[in-house]
């Protein structure tokens, strides 16, 4: 599959009190800012027009913006983030993706979904249970999923407390393979797939990005870039240390499609 676009939306002024999990310090706004422009410009490197949604200082998560809607076979669904202070992002992502051309469907109530837990992978579309997306959520999404064609599997990924979404451990590279942290490795959904593990030291690397040529991931990670290198792979690596302190990986920032 070929991208050819993706919604991005750049920190605002609260985003140093976004969420977090990992005590890994106060990410830096003007870091934050400059680390985003490059993810941008990689996006564009590879051949995408960007929809530059304006930042939000209401919203300080709101740069996450891939896991508010998901884009599939010219199709899109908003969803409901699991994060109650994340609600509030749905309706100018829907609005931006109306802007485009698209009629959103939604997941609905008492449903939550993030779609930082959807892995497409070809006609095949991993669907994680995670602390942000519950049952109903990943149930609603397989049914929209089956209907336009593609075929979902639910991965139950609330067991694994190092992720925070089912794509912080697992991402699809295309030709059959997806890169994953160690403790996903032998998961029986992906059974059908070669696995490339990333190392344990360098389990924030499984959340790469495979854009037509080349694959985003994130700066240092020396193993997980060999790998991909000697596999053929093209990484562009991208500094994302300030995305990281709020759990946030490169997948994150864009809705790609
Ligand atoms: N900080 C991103 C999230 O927790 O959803």
């Amino acid at each position: 599959m070929r991208f050819t676009r993706a919604i991005v939306r750049p920190p605002g002024a609260t985003f140093a009190h976004g969420l977090s999990r990992e005590p890994l310090g106060t990410p830096n706004l003007e870091l934050a800012l400059l680390q985003h422009q490059r993810y941008c410009d990689a996006l564009l490197e590879c051949g995408l027009a960007l929809t530059r949604m304006p930042a939000s200082d209401e919203l300080a998560d709101a740069p996450f913006v891939e896991d508010t809607a998901l884009i599939a076979r010219g199709r899109a669904i908003t969803t409901r983030p699991g994060a109650p202070s994340r609600l509030g992002e749905v309706a100018d992502v829907h609005d931006a993706l109306v802007a485009r051309g698209f009629e959103p469907d939604a997941i609905r109530e008492p449903g939550t979904l993030d779609a930082g837990d959807v892995c497409e992978a070809g006609d095949i579309v991993f669907v994680g249970v995670s602390e942000r997306t519950d049952e109903d959520g990943a149930r609603q999404l397989a049914t929209w999923l089956r209907a336009i064609g593609l075929a979902p599997r639910v991965v139950d990924v609330r067991g694994e407390r190092s992720i925070l979404h089912l794509k912080s451990g697992v991402s699809w590279l295309g030709d059959g393979r997806l890169l994953v942290i160690p403790e996903l490795a032998g998961h029986a959904a992906f059974a059908d797939f070669e696995t490339v593990v990333v190392d344990a030291s360098e389990a924030y690397a499984a959340n790469a990005v495979r854009v037509n040529d080349r694959v985003l991931l994130a700066a240092g990670h020396p193993l997980a870039e060999a790998k991909l290198r000697d596999l053929g792979y093209l990484p562009l690596v991208l500094d994302m240390s300030e995305f990281a302190k709020l759990d946030g990986g490169l997948s994150c920032l864009s809705l790609r499609f």
